[in-house]
């Protein structure tokens, strides 16, 4: 095997196939620049230039869980819970359609208050407003997830963090990696646009591990795959950090990229993470691969409660100040927010 940028990424633009090791070496390698424009390439030629809007409705920040690195860990007691009523959650879903949003994504910690009737009230009511909905509240049996897609959710959203078994039991006490990769597979099964991904740069993952989780993530293979920067909470149980954020940052831009050299069709999201270790991160996310935005649709009373990570952006706007705001960032790179609802589309060649 040629260990080689030049002749690795020559071969990801005519193939979108890589070996594990060609992608280890694509996330060692120095130059990042070189790879992120190859992938803005190959993403301009196969998703164009439109940037989908996903409206985030975080909804409750109850969960039972408690991954170390969390916010929303069940014993991180200094965190104020709160839950959304059900009526308010589609009020904030008909906002977010006139808002001009084409998706709405709901996302809570793992939360059993919300039951299988109350989340397809939520579901079919918002489907009634003829907009695409995501969900992301988490690991559910197989037939929570049937009942949700035929209540009318279209896509699910479960990133599978780390594929680094050992670092998986470290990370996630009481939750397994087979668990986990059966719940994906559900989600598949039931015809779920599937949405997965990991976090770059958590304590103890290697490289070795992330070009594994790459190769995963296209094994499912997924129609979406978001990544983002594992940013230290000094408030979790985490209580070491990871050696350098800024890498985290930079490491998290090679893994889009090379998702997108190898999966050129797929979605890929600039996420909020990217943009809280840099200012202009979401819009240098969207030159490196990514091609949709998820710009927060919860009320500013609720989003300082959403403490996942500290510093997350756009605590103190409203839903409206960041539909505004990140239309003219798109506009300001020469992209465009699409009209449409964003599904993965395959692409064929004729
Ligand atoms: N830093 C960055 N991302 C985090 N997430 C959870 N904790 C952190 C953290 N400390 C991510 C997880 C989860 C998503 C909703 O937020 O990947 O799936
Ligand atoms: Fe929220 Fe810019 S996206 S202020």
């Amino acid at each position: 095997m040629k260990h080689n940028t030049d002749y690795i990424l020559q071969k990801a633009i005519s193939s979108h196939n890589l070996h594990e090791e060609e992608i280890l070496y694509l996330l060692k390698a120095k130059d990042t620049k070189k790879l992120t424009s190859f992938a803005d390439m190959v993403r301009k030629k196969y998703v164009g230039n439109e940037v989908h809007l996903r409206a985030l409705i975080e909804f409750s920040n109850y969960c039972k869980q408690n991954c170390l690195y969390c916010g929303l860990q069940r014993t991180n007691v200094k965190l104020e819970r709160y839950r959304i009523k059900e009526q308010d959650i589609v009020n904030l879903a008909k906002q977010a359609k006139d808002f001009g949003y084409k998706t709405v994504v709901l996302q809570s910690g793992e939360d059993d208050y919300y039951n299988v009737n109350k989340m397809t009230y939520i579901i079919s009511e918002i489907k009634k407003l003829d907009i695409a909905i995501t969900l992301s509240i988490g690991e559910k049996t197989f037939d929570e997830y049937k009942a949700y897609k035929e209540a009318g959710a279209d896509r699910y959203l479960l990133r599978i963090e780390t594929t680094d078994e050992v670092l998986y039991n470290k990370l996630d006490p009481d939750m397994s990696l087979k668990n986990r990769m059966i719940c994906l597979g559900n989600i598949k099964k039931l015809g779920f646009e599937v949405g997965s991904g990991i976090m770059v740069g958590l304590p103890g993952q290697t490289f070795e591990s992330i070009a594994k989780d790459i190769v995963y993530l296209k094994s499912i293979p997924v129609d979406m795959a978001g990544i983002g920067p594992f940013i230290y909470n000094p408030d979790t149980f985490l209580q070491f950090k990871s050696i350098h954020q800024y890498d985290n940052f930079d490491l998290s831009l090679k893994v889009m990229a090379i998702l997108r050299l190898i999966m050129p069709d797929i979605n890929i999201p600039a996420t909020t993470a990217m943009e809280t270790l840099n200012h202009n991160g979401r819009l240098i996310a969207l030159q490196s691969g990514a091609n949709v935005v998820m710009p927060n649709a919860t009320e500013a009373i609720y989003r300082k409660k959403y403490e996942i990570y500290p510093g997350k952006i756009c605590l103190n706007d409203s839903p409206g100040h960041c539909r505004a705001c990140i239309e003219n960032k798109i506009n300001s790179i020469g992209r465009f927010v699409s009209k449409s609802k964003g599904f993965h589309n395959p692409y064929v060649t004729i």
